[in-house]
């Protein structure tokens, strides 16, 4: 299993903080955004991982990521070279000959989990086709994808739908196997003129081969004001809470 960090884009939702950097170096409580997506495919046991990211600030992922020796992790960078009409699937595909027949775990530069994905991966690893989707509970399900649940099973997902049919987000983790790559080409730009991640997911859905996991610790996106605050507050209390208990 590879994994991919999604690291480009334009962070316009941040400006004027994204002005002189890119989103995935910000500070997140008192690491980079862009620690915590690494940690998480680490914990999760991955050892290969591509970072995709824009050509401006090349330099600095390199200044602070390196080769990723001091993460245990061996880093690959692939510069996506223009944002405009690209979108998550877009970026997703320029991960196509790092991931040859391999499956993998992708996820959002600006996404932080407290959950490990580690027995996730694991179950996948036995079967090794499909995808699966991860979900959360969130009170403004119209700022992301949203899962339609009968049971268990995801019955339709929709992109920032104005009338949400439930209030479960599809976080920024999923798991493919290597056909995404033949899904992406596939699928058109949406009427934003991007290639959305959602619809790869549909596709999936559409074969029947999307599954779908609860997650149960804390989430949180970090691409707007209020989201990127709220991240820093939850790894914050994480720390304190963990500082206590090793202490105690
Ligand atoms: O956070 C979860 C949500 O992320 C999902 O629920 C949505 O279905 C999914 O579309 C996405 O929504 P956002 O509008 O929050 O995505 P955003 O444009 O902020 O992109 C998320 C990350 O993807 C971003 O941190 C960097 C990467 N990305 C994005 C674009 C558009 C790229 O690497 N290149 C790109 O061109």
């Amino acid at each position: 299993m590879k994994g991919v960090i999604l690291a480009g884009g334009k962070g316009t939702r941040l400006l004027p903080l994204t002005l002189a950097t890119n989103k995935h170096l910000l500070p997140v409580y008192d690491k980079p955004m862009i620690f915590y997506p690494l940690q998480t495919l680490k914990d999760a046991g991955i050892k290969d991982v591509l970072i995709i990211i824009d050509p401006e600030n090349a330099g600095a992922f390199l200044r602070i990521l390196g080769s990723g020796l001091e993460f245990g992790v061996n880093l690959t960078f692939r510069i996506q070279d223009s944002h405009v009409g690209f979108g998550i699937a877009g970026a997703l595909s320029l991960a196509e000959d790092f991931c040859k027949n391999d499956c993998l775990a992708v996820i959002l530069g600006d996404n932080i989990f407290e959950d490990s994905f580690k027995s996730a991966i694991a179950d996948f690893e036995k079967k090794r086709n499909g995808s699966c989707v991860f979900l959360k509970k969130v009170p403004d399900p119209s700022r992301f994808g949203v899962a339609e649940l009968n049971g268990e099973k995801v019955v339709s997902i929709e992109e920032k739908p104005k009338k949400p049919k439930s209030d479960f987000a599809v976080t920024g983790f999923y798991i493919y196997d290597n056909n995404v790559f033949d899904l992406i080409k596939k699928i058109k730009p949406s009427g934003r003129g991007e290639l959305e991640i959602t619809d790869v997911n549909k596709a999936y859905l559409a074969n029947g081969s999307l599954a779908a996991k609860i997650v149960s610790g804390f989430w949180s996106d970090a691409g707007t004001i209020p989201s990127l605050q709220n991240a820093s507050e939850l790894v914050k209390g994480n720390a304190i809470k963990n500082k206590a208990c090793s202490s105690c």
